[in-house]
Order: structure tokens, then sequence, then C-alpha cells
């Protein structure tokens, strides 16, 4: 009996994880390019296609199996491309469609796939729909968008007047501030973000089919998966209510957003093998996973583990929360460190409070970076060791930390005025090569496809980058066995060969309350000391992968991980 058993995972093991096998998505390490950032190509300080097409050797080389373009769409950038004014081109900056196609296609030779941004709750102010909206009161593009006159019939108490004249509510905007603007006939428009954002209304049967289509145009294009930004937002309730404690929220996760999903998930399923994937920032784990049920989408971003402190419990407790609402459901978990909203881990860990939250700002609160890099690095070889997928925020892999030095005058980022935080910090473009800045981001050297394009003299990257991090570019990376960069490199190579990370299979060891270690099949643990103190390792026939090297008498050091090879695999045991 026992002997039948271990067969059978053998069996599984041997068929996983091929890049063809349907469901990539469960397992896939996913890269998140920020195009913006990453590099650029024709001297103008910005990253574009380009770039990305001149350094997929470097994604090929980490060895991901996916890439998410943050939004490359034609837009006035007035929140960095989350403003998009046609779906189905690309923003000059970035390049053109031709190149987006040519990147698909390069992508899929190297073995990569690529998934796509599409943002469902507005669109730019510039959108063709929004400028017919504008044009006259009685065009009916108005019923696209969230137009409601001064005074509605709900303002008959009339002191609702907080963010200025007759605004229709009082609802607080996602990046703060009002969420009304008012135009010149005399009716407001609602936009949870900017101004520039002004949100659909998706109870309208144009809107939806619209976007049916755009998920067709990329699909078409031989896109792979599209994830859908602030996808719980889409429904607001239309009698216009102001939040109150206690009841419904008017525009966060109505049910009705759920039947749009259901409607996407039949658009995906008419392809072979597409993903939806959902940024749904929720709390409420139960609210949360509705989003993954069968007929909905297939994964969605965990959060929850993102913000999670640097402590046993609480992480233990995540991650158990997380697989068994995922289980629940039957998706594939999701395993988040950072992302181009949020304030880069390695700065996280190393201040005294390691949480993540828009509402308690941390900005510039001290912050021991050493201490942040030795448990990024630990934090790697948790989130690419637990079952399900795991996301790579483009710099994460270099262990880049948050610009907090960004002068205000170059800042961009529209949350600041709102808030007083800027997200600027987290998209400052990556360092390649050379010792100071712009590290190779924006350069007319060798490794351009047509170095003639090369504008003679060289923009300034649109964000300044720390010096410092001439320590932290690939080339100065490449090679070294101490650097994050042949961490991850060493990681992802591991996980994709190492049988036991392909089964769902987790059990934890108990190895005290304050240390993390799991098995993940029968040769496979994974230890993260969580502890003031070094501790021994369980018993095991060798180390595999260590971020960080382990003290007198093999002991692990605090925020420190190790990936262990409990016994010889079956295949390499003698019968
Ligand atoms: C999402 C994006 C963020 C953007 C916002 C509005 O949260 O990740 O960058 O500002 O939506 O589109």
């Amino acid at each position: 009996m026992p002997k039948r058993r271990r067969k059978q995972v053998l069996v599984s093991a041997n068929e996983a994880p091929g890049k063809d096998a349907p469901g990539w998505w469960k397992s896939a390490v996913i890269y998140q390019v920020y195009p913006r950032s990453f590099a650029d190509s024709n001297g103008d300080g910005l990253g574009d296609i380009g770039g990305v097409r001149a350094r997929l050797g470097h994604l090929r080389d980490l060895g991901v199996d996916a890439i998410w373009m943050s939004p490359w769409y034609p837009s006035p950038m007035a929140d960095a491309g989350y403003d998009v004014a046609d779906f189905r081109d690309i923003d000059p900056v970035f390049g053109t469609l031709a190149e987006a196609e040519a990147l698909i296609e390069e992508a899929h030779a190297a073995g990569i796939r690529m998934i796509v941004d599409i943002v469902p709750n507005h669109v730019s102010s510039e959108h063709p729909w929004f400028q017919a909206a504008l044009a006259s009161p009685d065009a009916p593009e108005r019923d696209y968008f969230w137009f409601r006159p001064a005074h509605g019939d709900h303002m008959a108490g009339g002191d609702n007047m907080a963010g200025g004249e007759n605004m229709p509510t009082n609802w607080t905007g996602e990046f703060g501030g009002t969420t009304w603007t008012q135009v010149p006939d005399g009716d407001w428009y609602l936009h949870l973000f900017t101004p520039q954002q002004p949100d659909l209304n998706w109870e309208h049967p144009v809107v939806r089919a619209e976007f049916e289509s755009i998920l067709r145009f990329w699909f078409d294009r031989g896109v792979d998966g599209i994830r859908i930004d602030s996808a719980a937002l889409l429904f607001k309730d239309p009698a216009l209510p102001e939040v109150t404690d206690g009841e419904p929220h008017p525009f966060h996760d109505l049910d009705a957003v759920h039947d749009v999903y259901r409607s996407w998930r039949r658009v995906a399923d008419e392809y072979p093998d597409r993903a939806l994937i959902g940024e749904v920032w929720m709390p409420d784990v139960e609210r949360f996973t509705n989003y993954l049920r069968p007929d909905e989408l297939h994964a969605a971003f965990n959060f929850d583990f993102l913000g999670c402190a640097w402590d046993p419990a609480l992480m233990r407790a995540c991650i158990d929360r997380t697989l068994e609402a995922h289980a629940a459901v039957g998706a594939p978990p999701t395993w988040v460190l950072s992302n181009h909203d949020v304030t880069r881990h390695v700065t996280r860990y190393g201040r005294a409070d390691t949480t993540f939250s828009f509402d308690n700002n941390l900005d510039r609160t001290p912050v021991d970076l050493e201490l942040g890099t030795r448990r990024a690095r630990a934090a790697a070889l948790l989130s690419l060791s637990l079952p399900g997928s795991a996301y790579v925020y483009q710099g994460e892999e270099l262990g880049l930390w948050e610009n907090e030095h960004i002068p205000e005058d170059r800042i961009q980022d529209p949350m600041y005025a709102r808030r007083g935080h800027t997200r600027d910090g987290c998209r400052v473009p990556l360092p390649w090569s050379d010792d100071e800045p712009p590290f190779a981001f924006t350069e007319g050297g060798p490794w351009l496809a047509e170095p003639s394009l090369a504008e003679p003299s060289l923009a300034e990257p649109w964000l300044p980058q720390p010096r410092e991090w001439k320590d932290r570019t690939v080339q100065a990376q490449t090679g070294d066995p101490n650097s994050m960069l042949e961490l991850y490199r060493r990681a992802i190579r591991l996980r994709r060969a190492e049988p036991g990370l392909h089964t769902p299979e987790m059990s934890w060891l108990d190895h005290g309350p304050d240390v993390l270690a799991y098995t993940r099949g029968p040769d496979f643990a994974c230890v993260l000391n969580l502890s003031g103190t070094a501790v021994p390792l369980p018993d095991h026939v060798s180390p595999l992968l260590l971020s960080g090297p382990l003290e007198d008498g093999g002991l692990l050091p605090p925020d420190t991980a190790a990936w262990l090879r409990l016994r010889q695999p079956r295949s390499t045991q003698r019968e």
C-alpha cells in the first residue's frame, strides 16, 4: 500500500512543470515589468518596449514563466498609464503596436508567457467616450460614466458639502481627496482616483461589450493572461449613499461585479490556457476568494501576505488562511512581496514596523537596509517554495530598496498630493551596469537593437537612481554567488527541478513557535528562522539553498532561510 502511494507522487512530479502544461498560472513565477522603468532603448529617460525586447535575456536567465506588463497604452500619464485613452494601441513613449506584437512573439520564443494589464474601473479623461460625454449633456456617452446633477435628490439635507459645493456624495477617493469634479454645464462626474480617471458605469451594456472586445483583442494577439486593475471597484450603489460603518460599502466589492467576471471567464475560456488575474484588495478572505470561484478569475494577488508583518505567528496564520481559503474554491494561492504601488520590501523589512498599508505612512522612518536585505533574501525562499504561483516585481531580484529621497519637484505620483505618500520610490529605473547613474538604464550602448536610433545626448532617467545602486546592477551581481540576483536565479531553477515543489502538498514541521518550517513532498523542506537566535536545522541529507551562511555547528541564523533535501529522491535511491 505505502509503496503504491509513493509511485503516484513520482508520476505527478514527472508531469510537472512543463511550460505547456494546462493551468500554467497555478505554479508560475510571474515577473512584473513596469515598462517606464525597465530599460530605455531610445534615450528619452523613459523605459520602453524596445528596452524590454533588448533585455529579454535577463528574464530568460532569471527563469521566470511569465511577464506581466503594467499598462503600455496611449495615455496622458496622469497616473503613470493607469489612465488609458485607447486600450487597443501603444503609447508612443513605449513604442508601437507592432513592437508589442514582436515582444509577445519573442517572449513566447524564449518560453515566457505574456500578461497585459486591463483597467476596467475607469478610463482617461482623454478617452474618446469621455470627450464625447463632455461635449454635450445629451450625449449618449454620459451614460457610460457617472454624471450627476448638483443637489441630487438624496441631498435633501443639504449639508453634504465637504468637498466643495453640491457634490453628489462626500466619498473619499482611493488616493484620498474628493471623488467628484464639476463640468461647465453644472453636472458632476465620479472618479474614485484622479479627476483624469472618470469611472465607468458598469450597468451599461456598451461598457460591458467594449471590455469583452478588448479582452479578445489581446487574446487574439497571443497574450496568455490579463491582470485586472482595481478589480473590486467596478460597481457603485446607484443610490449613492455615504460610506457608513456597518452598512454595505457603496463602491467596494458590490456583488454585481461577479457577473462581469463570469462573462470574462467565458471569453477567456474561448481560448486555450488563458488566465485572468485580479487586483483585489480585500481584508475579508471569504469576500476575496469569491472572485476565485471556478467560473470567475483564475488567480488574485495575495495582499494579505504582502502586508503581513515579519512575525512568525502572523506569517504562519496568513499562510494558513491563504491555503485554506484558496483550497475552498479550488484556486491556486499567490505569493506577492512587492509591486509598483507599495514600498519595496527591502525597505519595509528593515523598519521597526514591517507591515504595509496605505493608511500607515511610514515614509522616511528609520531603515536598516542590511537587515531588510537579509530578510528579503529569506522571504524570497519562502515565497518561492510555498504552493501556488509567485510574483517578482522588477528590481526585487536585484535587492533594490525604496528611493525615499526623490526631490519633491521630481515626484510624479498623483497620490502624493492627496495622501502625502508617493509610490515613485518603488518605480525608480533599474540599474543594469556601470558604476554610476543611469547605470545603463538609458544608453546608446552595444546592447541596443538599433544603435543608430539613439539620441545623441541621453535624457536623465525619469526618476533619480541612488548612487549606491552601483553594487546592485545586474552586471555587478552576475556571477557573485552571494548576490540577490544569483539567489533568485538559483531558487527559480531549483523550483523548476524540485519534484516536491510541483505538488500542492505542504505540511508544517514543528520546529518551535518562532521558526516556520514545512515540507513539500517527502524530499524537500523550507525552514525560515524568525527568532532572535540561531537554531539547529531539522534532520536532512543536504542543504539545497541558503539565504545566508550558517553559523558554526550548522545553525541557521536569525532572519535566514534554508531549502533542504530531506532524503535522496526516490529516483536516485537504490532499490
Ligand atoms: C491600481 C494600480 C495603481 C493605479 C490604480 C488606479 O491600484 O495598481 O497603480 O494607480 O489602480 O488605476
